[in-house]
C-alpha cells in the first residue's frame, strides 16, 4: 500500500535534472518556475517576458516559448483605457489573469498588484496576493517601489508567494515622481536604487524589474544581485527584457512610443487591414462565398 509520503519519492532527483534544462528549448513539459528563472541567471541564459492580458494572446506567447508573462496593471492603459495604472482595480485584473492562466501550459504567470492594494500594510499586501494566486491561479505577484515594500516582500515571501519587485520609474507613483521620467540619474539617485535592489532581494523577492533607468545603473545593479534583473528601458545589460505586449507588436494607437521600445512586427496594420478586407467582401458579396457556407 502506498505511504502518503510516497508521491514525492524521487521527486527531487527529477527536479534537479529539469534544473540543467534551458528556458528556451528546454524544459517543455511543466510552468516554468522561479527556480528556473533563477538557473537562467546562474547559467547566463537571456530571456524574456511579455505582458498578456487574455486567453488568446497568452496561448501565443506560450506558444513562442515565453518563459514569463505578466498581466500588468498596465492593463489599465491598454485595456481598460485609463490615462495611467492609477485607477485600475483588483476585480479588474483578477479575471484578466484568469484568462491568461487558463490559455498557459508552461510560462510563469506573474499578477500585478495594483495601486491601493498592498501599500498600506503587509496584512493587506498578503490579502490582494493571496487572491491573485487562489482566484486568478497566478504563480507569482509583481509590486512597485523600493524599501517602503520591503515589509510586504518579506511577508509574501514567507507565505509562499514569490514575489518580483519593480523599481526605477514605477508608474503608479507618477504623481510623486512628477512624470514618466529617467531614474537613478546622478550619483545619490543610483546609490538609492543600488540600495533598494539589495533590500527587495534580502527580503526574499525573486526578480526585481528595472524601468527607465541609465544602462549603467541597470549593469550595476545586476552584476550587485544573485537574482535575475528584468529590464524595460534600462539598456541591454540586465539578465532579461521585458515589453507591453502592444509595445512590441505595434498596436500602441496614437500615442507616441517611449525611446526604449522597439516594435517587433506591425499588428495594427494587420489588424486594421482584416478589418477592411472583411467589409470590402461584405458589402460587394464575396463573402461568405459557398466554401464558408452551410448546405
Ligand atoms: O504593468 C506593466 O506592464 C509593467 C511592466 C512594464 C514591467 O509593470
Amino acid at each position: 500500500m502506498n505511504e502518503p509520503g510516497d508521491r514525492f519519492i524521487g521527486l527531487e532527483e527529477k527536479r534537479d535534472e529539469a534544473m540543467t534544462e534551458t528556458l528556451y528549448g528546454g524544459v517543455t513539459n511543466r510552468r516554468i518556475t522561479i527556480r528556473d528563472l533563477q538557473q537562467a541567471k546562474t547559467s547566463g541564459e537571456r530571456w524574456t517576458m511579455l505582458t498578456a492580458y487574455d486567453y488568446s494572446t497568452a496561448r501565443c506567447f506560450d506558444d513562442a516559448g515565453t518563459p514569463a508573462l505578466l498581466v500588468g496593471d498596465s492593463a489599465a492603459n491598454v485595456v481598460y483605457g485609463y490615462d495611467s495604472t492609477v485607477p485600475v482595480t483588483v476585480d479588474e485584473l483578477l479575471p484578466l489573469v484568469r484568462g491568461v492562466v487558463r490559455g498557459t501550459s508552461r510560462a510563469i504567470v506573474i499578477a500585478d498588484l495594483p495601486f491601493g492594494s498592498y501599500e498600506a500594510s503587509a496584512e493587506q499586501a498578503l490579502a490582494t496576493a493571496t487572491r491573485f494566486l487562489k482566484e486568478g491561479g497566478a504563480q507569482a505577484v509583481k509590486l512597485e517601489g523600493g524599501q517602503r515594500v520591503l515589509s510586504q516582500v518579506e511577508a509574501l515571501t514567507n507565505a509562499g508567494i514569490p514575489v518580483m519587485a519593480h523599481v526605477g520609474l514605477t508608474p503608479q507613483s507618477v504623481n510623486t515622481l512628477g512624470g514618466y521620467r529617467v531614474q537613478g540619474r546622478g550619483e545619490e539617485a543610483a546609490h538609492r536604487l543600488l540600495t533598494d535592489a539589495k533590500a527587495l532581494q534580502n527580503a526574499g523577492a525573486f526578480a526585481i524589474v528595472l524601468e527607465v533607468v541609465p544602462a549603467s545603473v541597470a549593469n550595476a545593479v545586476t552584476s550587485a544581485l544573485h537574482i535575475p534583473t528584468i529590464g524595460i528601458g534600462a539598456g541591454a545589460g540586465t539578465d532579461a527584457q521585458v515589453l507591453v505586449w502592444q509595445d512590441m507588436a505595434g498596436l500602441r494607437g496614437s500615442r507616441k512610443p517611449a525611446k526604449f521600445v522597439k516594435e517587433f512586427a506591425d499588428v495594427g496594420t494587420i489588424l486594421r487591414d482584416a478589418a477592411t478586407c472583411f467589409a470590402d467582401e461584405v458589402r460587394v458579396g464575396s463573402y461568405p462565398s459557398e466554401e464558408h457556407t452551410y448546405e
